[in-house]
């Protein structure tokens, strides 16, 4: 049976979270104005507390004015702290702005001036202090002005170096200070730069393999920037749950190689969205279910908040959906038929080893006989998503 959208309610134990920057995006954009006014972190909290949601996320500069001393810096993290308290929310993850100051043009952690990678990574160390008085478990790294236009102007393999030494440092530092942060590194294949460093999940997990402390560091994924680069978000997804660097999530909706549209969650690739939803709650992830849209440039206030409450809304109703997939008959049956239950069987049986496969033409003819019926399996998913089933 279909749930009604409005029967399905989000609560704490979903974890839902929201950057700061989303709900608060006032819509400027490289050909036009603002079009909404400023929110106060101190509302947002109010509004998405009220709609269901547990967790917010931030970068520094999204709480704290960029110019801020010290002592205006701890007044508003203990204000921030007091209202969390009041509104029964968490900060669910924090972040470095390292891309509005203009000193970060050429980059934060490659940026080919030597004094303005030593300022980056001061700027994300005083960051995580904070971060550790808060208890919050999770820190992302997105490189978004880690990156080049030309290929001339950026030696990748020395600034990957300087990346490198970045995150060891901070990893360090954590170690050193005894905070119990693990870092998350976000991929995007480019915007605001032309090409970035570390474009793709694919990419980050092998970045992460040559780090002093791998075991620190995981991912942040998001939806729309394994899409912008043509990728499967759902086959990315995969890959960091079975390496164990799924760390956090960043959901929302892309429409195919353009752009990043930070459109809301399931408003992109819905069946991708469905598949999403699917394998994250069959994977035993427990952290945050955290949207990284943008509430888009035509709406006011109320469709700000609208659009909040539609991230929540698609994922419930996209749980609902994939449960009852799971749960059908016919699904099980499907599956089988298609081998998919078979390929968590080991190729070889106990004792075998390599010697006992043999090649022969006639195996290979014989194999090749069988359908796998993806399409009948594909339909059935399709018209569990549509509600028809
Ligand atoms: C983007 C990124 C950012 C990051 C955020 C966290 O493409 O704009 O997704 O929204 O998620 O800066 O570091
Ligand atoms: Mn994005
Ligand atoms: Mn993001």
């Amino acid at each position: 049976m279909l749930t009604s959208a409005e029967s399905l309610k989000p609560s704490k134990a979903d974890k839902f979270a929201f950057g700061l920057w989303t709900v608060g995006w006032q819509a400027r954009d490289p050909f036009g104005d603002a079009t909404r006014e400023p929110l106060s972190p101190f509302e947002t909290l109010d509004r998405l507390s009220e709609r269901g949601a547990w967790g917010v996320s931030f970068h520094d500069d999204d709480l704290v004015p960029f110019a801020a001393d010290d002592a205006e810096r701890r007044r508003i993290f203990d204000q921030w702290k007091s209202a969390l308290e009041k509104t029964d929310m968490v900060t669910s993850m924090m972040t470095t702005n390292l891309f509005t100051h203009p000193v970060f043009k050429d980059g934060a952690f490659t940026s080919n001036d030597r004094d303005v990678r030593r300022l980056a990574i001061a700027k994300t160390r005083r960051n995580l202090d904070y971060a550790a008085e808060m208890n919050v478990p999770t820190y992302v790294l997105w490189g978004g002005r880690e990156g080049s236009e030309m290929d001339v102007s950026k030696d990748v393999r020395e600034a990957l170096q300087r990346y490198k030494e970045g995150v060891d440092l901070l990893c360090q530092y954590i170690i050193d200070q005894g905070y119990d942060i693990r870092l998350a590194i976000e991929p995007k294949p480019n915007e605001p730069r032309g090409d970035i460093l570390l474009p793709t999940v694919g990419h980050a997990i092998a970045f992460i393999d040559q780090l002093q402390y791998p075991d620190m560091v995981g991912l942040n994924p998001e939806v729309g920037h394994e899409q912008m680069a043509g990728l499967n978000y759902v086959h990315g997804i995969a890959q960091a749950l079975w390496c164990g660097k799924l760390f956090h999530l960043d959901l929302n909706g892309q429409r195919g190689i353009k752009f990043d549209q930070d459109l809301v969650f399931g408003h992109g690739d819905l069946i991708n969205a469905f598949y999403l939803v699917d394998l994250v709650e069959n994977s035993g992830y427990d952290g945050p279910k955290h949207f990284d849209y943008k509430p888009m440039r035509t709406e006011d206030i109320t469709g700000v908040w609208a659009s909040a409450s539609a991230n929540m809304s698609m994922y419930l109703m996209l749980r609902e959906r994939a449960r009852a997939f799971r749960a059908d008959p016919r699904v099980q049956e499907a599956l089988k038929a298609s081998g998919l239950l078979s390929l968590s069987q080991p190729t070889l049986a106990p004792g075998e080893t390599i010697d006992d496969l043999t090649f022969s033409p006639a195996d290979a003819d014989r194999l090749a006989e069988r359908g796998y019926a993806y399409v009948q399996l594909a339909q059935l998913g399709i018209e569990h998503l549509m509600g028809a089933r």
